[in-house]
């Protein structure tokens, strides 16, 4: 394995759990630096995404759900990007000082709330368009949950319209923009005037704050005879109001963890999905990314030694993605 000066040093910075619990459980730790096998790589992280799912494992709920018996100390992040430190004697696919980015959901060898994170190549990718290390980071969980909602689940087509709820959310206000891309009209539903804003920023066709608009008369104006389909990432009593306005015969698709589950009207189609990876899925998001303007928008950077007051702050309004700077 080729090894850099920096990877060679035995420890790194971490936040990590020594049990799971609050946010006041998130501690700034020296760990050893994780080990790569041959099909892995080493990232020398310099931002991480913070998930709205993060709280949820940080609370042990995860390994609950998954059956898994946690290793402590346990360090967060599902989503980071930075440089590549050291590559597998598999990997062929990547060199030291790419800057990539990458997803690993509850990766055993230790999350991106770490100075180095090992991934399996297979997870990782160079970086598209023009997007910033925190932009990087905030990306690939949630951008590619964005696509497999978009084509595989609801196989939108060109032409036909979309709601997107929670648009100006982590999901959401990617979504909106691939939707665009894949030529969909899309009916954006955003939280407070700034989401609204965010949302006619980004290229939505129509607008709506879903905290306070009537929804339903405006989704009747855009499209009189029903909306095609939606992609839904907050639920309650005013998503299910707002998906009767999907047509008969429409789709509907979220992601597991939205809570409450969303109430499909009768004649419609309802799945729920979790976001997928692979390289083909990856270099297809990237192909999107690239082929023209995209935001990754971050609404607020935190330092690594911050994390408790970045898990805090997910639970107030926000736009897009929180991040965690990482030196
Ligand atoms: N299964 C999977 O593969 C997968 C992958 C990624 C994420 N997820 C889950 O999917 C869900 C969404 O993820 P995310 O990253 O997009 O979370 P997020 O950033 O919290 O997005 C949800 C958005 O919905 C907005 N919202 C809530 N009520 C609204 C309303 N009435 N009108 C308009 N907007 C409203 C929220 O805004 P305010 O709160 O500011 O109002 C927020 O911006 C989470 O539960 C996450 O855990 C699942």
């Amino acid at each position: 394995m080729a090894q850099t000066s920096q990877a060679k040093a035995q420890t790194m910075r971490a936040v990590a759990l020594d049990k799971f619990g609050g946010p006041e459980a998130l501690k700034i730790q020296d760990l050893p630096i994780p080990a790569i096998e041959a099909q892995e790589v080493l990232i020398r992280v310099e931002a991480a995404g913070v998930g709205a799912w993060d709280p949820f494992e940080r609370e042990g709920r995860f390994v609950e759900i998954m059956g898994v018996e946690p290793a402590f100390p346990y360090v967060l992040g599902t989503d980071g990007a930075g440089t590549i430190a050291a590559v597998g004697k598999n990997v062929s696919r990547f060199k030291e000082g790419d800057r990539v980015y990458a997803a690993q959901l509850a990766n055993p060898k230790g999350g991106f709330y770490a100075q180095y994170a090992a991934i399996k190549a297979d997870n990782a990718s160079l970086i598209p368009g023009h997007l910033s290390i925190e932009q990087a980071a905030v990306l690939p969980t949630d951008g590619l949950t964005a696509l497999t909602g978009l084509e595989k689940v609801l196989g939108l087509k060109s032409g036909e319209s979309l709601i997107v709820f929670g648009a100006s959310g982590g999901i959401g206000h990617l979504a909106l923009q691939l939707a665009k891309r894949l030529g969909a009209d899309v009916f954006a539903i955003a939280s407070g005037t700034d989401g609204v804003q965010l949302a006619k920023k980004l290229g939505a066709d129509r607008a709506v704050d879903g905290r306070g608009d009537n929804v339903l008369e405006a989704a009747k104006e855009f499209a009189p005879n029903g909306i095609d389909a939606a992609l839904v990432t907050a639920g309650g009593e005013r998503t299910d109001r707002a998906l009767s306005a999907i047509r008969k015969g429409g789709r509907i698709a979220y992601p597991h963890g939205v809570m409450p589950e969303p109430a499909a009207p009768d004649g419609v189609e309802i799945e729920a999905y979790d976001g997928e990876t692979s390289p083909t899925l990856i270099e297809r998001l990237n192909a999107l990314i690239d082929s023209g303007p995209f935001e990754v928008h971050v609404d607020r950077t935190f330092r690594l030694e911050e994390a408790s007051k970045a898990h805090e702050a997910l639970s107030e309004h926000h736009l897009g993605k929180i991040a965690l700077r990482i030196e």
